[in-house]
């Protein structure tokens, strides 16, 4: 299914949000650090991106209906784009393009290092995204992907590191990853199609 209207739906709030925040930045009405509040809500906008992704195909077994795939590879490309506007802006707003001192703050701040093998994992999915290259890795494919599961932990302790005084923030982020891993179980997967099929099989009754 490929539900064009809500994709093109899905991507104009997608956009807007970060031009909404530039705009926000650009009034005056980001507080006194507008930098530092752009990087963060970049930051917990890929976050969320990647959690939203990860929520389609428990969706997709719980409904029974295809059309949330259609929207899984969006949302983790726009969790990607986030990302890299996360990091730009940490990049322009931080540390002012000093490319030296990222070189510093990688070796001397771990939660930065961190966030880079998140950021390259996260390029690796999004390069590998299209059908093309589906084709050409074909199994691979699907085990490359998996790595999205340890790429959400490496964000959480990323993010972790960062909130140290604000661990309830953090922790309702951990919570909702950890539903959406233990849905990726092979048991747990059984009983949502189980439920799918009797949602079905009850609604054509
Ligand atoms: C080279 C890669 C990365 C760098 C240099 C980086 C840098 C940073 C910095 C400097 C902060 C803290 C800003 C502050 O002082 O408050 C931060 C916070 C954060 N980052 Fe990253 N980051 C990277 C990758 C990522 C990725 C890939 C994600 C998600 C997919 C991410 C998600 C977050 C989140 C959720 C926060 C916490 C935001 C908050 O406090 O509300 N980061 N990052």
């Amino acid at each position: 299914m490929r539900c064009p209207w809500w994709r093109l739906l899905l991507f104009l709030a997608a956009a807007s949000v970060p031009c909404y925040w530039v705009y926000l930045g650009a009034i005056a009405a980001l507080g006194p650090d507008p930098g530092k509040v752009l990087v963060d809500n970049l930051g917990q906008g890929a976050l969320v991106m990647l959690l939203c992704s990860l929520a389609m195909t428990p969706l997709q077994r719980l409904t029974g209906w295809s059309g949330w795939i259609a929207f899984r590879r969006q949302l983790g490309l726009w969790s990607f784009a986030y990302a890299v506007l996360h990091v730009s802006a940490y990049l322009y707003f931080l540390l002012g393009l000093d490319f030296t001192g990222f070189t510093a703050e990688l070796v001397e701040r771990p939660y930065i290092a961190v966030g880079a093998i998140a950021l390259l994992g996260l390029s690796a999915l999004a390069a590998t995204s299209n059908r093309g290259s589906m084709r050409k890795l074909g199994k691979r494919w699907k085990k490359l992907h998996r790595i999205v599961y340890p790429i959400v932990l490496i964000v959480l302790l990323h993010m972790l590191w960062v909130v140290r005084a604000d661990a309830g923030r953090w922790a309702l982020y951990a919570t909702v990853a950890a539903v959406l891993l233990l849905a990726r179980l092979p048991s747990v997967e059984r009983k949502l199609a189980g439920r799918g099929r009797a949602k079905r099989v009850r609604s054509i009754d």
